[in-house]
């Protein structure tokens, strides 16, 4: 059972003015916040992050946005972190998530759907690490 997860609040969201409604539900959901920044990544950045994706044919536009403007990364812990928060964002694509998820509430789009969360242990790791430091995991 996994205690940490790792998010981003994407382009869509932060360019929506939803940063902050999306941060008061993570909370509320009982997650504790212990490393964030917000960051514009480049091109070359995002692609590097979304490698595991590059054969897949919406590669180019899913870099392009995930680079479009600023976004909110974070490392989220709880217990079963990486399960309960995909519960609480709802599927990847908006038009299935559950009512009351994140997505359900704030995507518009399989592609522009809000925030991202890990899908493994090792995966949050590898995407913690990808954005901070250990000096900032709190
Ligand atoms: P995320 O959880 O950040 O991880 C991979 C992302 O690829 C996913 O969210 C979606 O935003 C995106 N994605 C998945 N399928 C498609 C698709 N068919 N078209 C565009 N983007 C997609």
């Amino acid at each position: 059972m996994s205690n940490r997860t790792f998010t981003m609040i994407k382009p869509d969201a932060t360019r929506k003015g939803n940063t902050g409604a999306i941060l008061q539900m993570i909370n509320a959901a009982g997650f504790r916040i212990v490393a964030m920044k917000m960051v514009h990544l480049s091109e070359a950045k995002a692609g590097e992050f979304y490698a595991v994706h590059a054969q897949r044919p919406f590669y180019g536009e899913l870099v392009g946005f995930m680079s479009s403007g600023p976004i909110t990364a974070a490392i989220l812990e709880k217990d079963n972190a990486v399960e309960d928060f995909r519960k609480l964002i709802g599927s990847t694509n908006p038009a299935d998530a559950a009512e009351g998820t994140i997505r359900k509430l704030f995507a518009a789009s399989i592609g522009e759907n809000a925030v991202h969360g890990s899908d493994s242990d090792e995966n949050a790791k590898i995407e913690g690490d990808f954005f901070f430091s250990k000096l900032e995991q709190f």
